[in-house]
């Protein structure tokens, strides 16, 4: 095949990038994403602070742009995301306790009523883990509302889109051996045992050398679709993009049958919200990387 979107579908997987509405009008990024990629993932255009500036008052206008861009062009969307410590609106950031836990679950609903049958996958809550080694929450406002606030917003979730395959989607559970790894674990095997409903597992691959990518990211993948959840790479990028891990990734995700495929946090180095690192797959004048033929042939 000749695209990465392409040759993903030949095992039915997708590959997808992340859009900035912003980038719209630039015709050299939009001919690349638009010819390489059949999934995209807002880059900040359905977060919180852009859906729901003003409490109670939704806004979709950014958001609906890159959704339209991308269904009028054949692809499927992925949400992304409802409840997050981050990017957070300041009426948000001020809130705590139930009048948190309320506007958190009114988020939920009015933001799945809007997309309602049209998102793929949603990351229905982003990074709840600490990084280091104690595998506990990260302290947030929503995590200080109580300790189930993860599970209300995916039941929440659930009763709002039924047909939206819901994630919780995170970074640094790449690596097997790491305790926020194991912690998400033992979250994803307890709401499986207690049926709280979650459908997949967000690994966002934000590779660099204070987390390198570890080839136990095959066990890691293989681990959490054994519990009975769908995996995704969802914000990969790689610092330096080496074409021997672009590859390594590529082929771990398609050793197992649950990984529903592989989205780039991007298209251009240019777009990175780490340009520095140049990890992305084509570079600022739209040129296909070494890493982009590694991908392309792994697939
Ligand atoms: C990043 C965007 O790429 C930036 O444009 C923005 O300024 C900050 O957020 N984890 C996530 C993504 O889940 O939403 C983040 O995206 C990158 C880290």
């Amino acid at each position: 095949e000749s695209t990465l979107g392409a040759a993903a579908a030949q095992s039915g997987r997708y590959f997808g990038t992340a859009i900035a509405s912003g980038r719209l009008n630039d015709s050299v990024y939009t001919t690349i994403a638009n010819r390489e990629f059949n999934s995209v993932t807002a880059e900040n255009e359905m977060k919180i602070d852009a859906t729901e500036p003003q409490q109670g008052q939704f806004n979709f206008t950014a958001g609906d742009r890159v959704y339209n861009w991308a269904v009028q062009n054949g692809k499927q969307v992925r949400g992304h995301t409802l409840a997050w410590h981050a990017q957070q609106p300041e009426w948000m950031r001020n809130l705590s306790g139930g009048a948190l836990r309320q506007a958190m679950i009114n988020h939920i609903n009015g933001v799945m009523a809007h997309y309602r049958g049209k998102i793929v996958q949603w990351d229905v809550v982003n990074e709840a883990f600490d990084d280091g080694s104690s595998g506990a929450r990260r302290d947030s406002n929503l995590q200080r509302t109580g300790n189930d606030w993860i599970e209300v917003a995916f039941r929440t979730a659930r009763t709002a889109d039924p047909a939206a395959k819901l994630c919780y989607n995170d970074y640094n559970i790449e690596n097997w051996t790491w305790a926020k790894t194991q912690a998400v674990y033992n979250m994803v095997r307890d709401f499986k045992q207690r049926g709280v409903p979650i459908d997949c597992v967000g690994f966002q691959s934000h590779f660099n050398s204070g987390s390198p990518y570890n080839s136990n990211f095959r066990t890691t993948l293989q681990s959490f679709a054994a519990l009975g959840v769908d995996v995704a790479i969802t914000e990969l990028d790689i610092q330096g993009a080496s074409a021997t891990t672009y590859a390594n990734v590529t082929n771990d995700c398609l050793a197992v049958s649950r990984c529903l495929g592989i989205t780039v946090w991007g298209v251009r180095d240019t777009d990175s919200w780490r340009a520095e690192q140049t990890p992305l797959l084509f570079d600022g004048n739209g040129n296909k990387k070494a890493a982009y033929t590694s991908v392309l042939n792994a697939l």
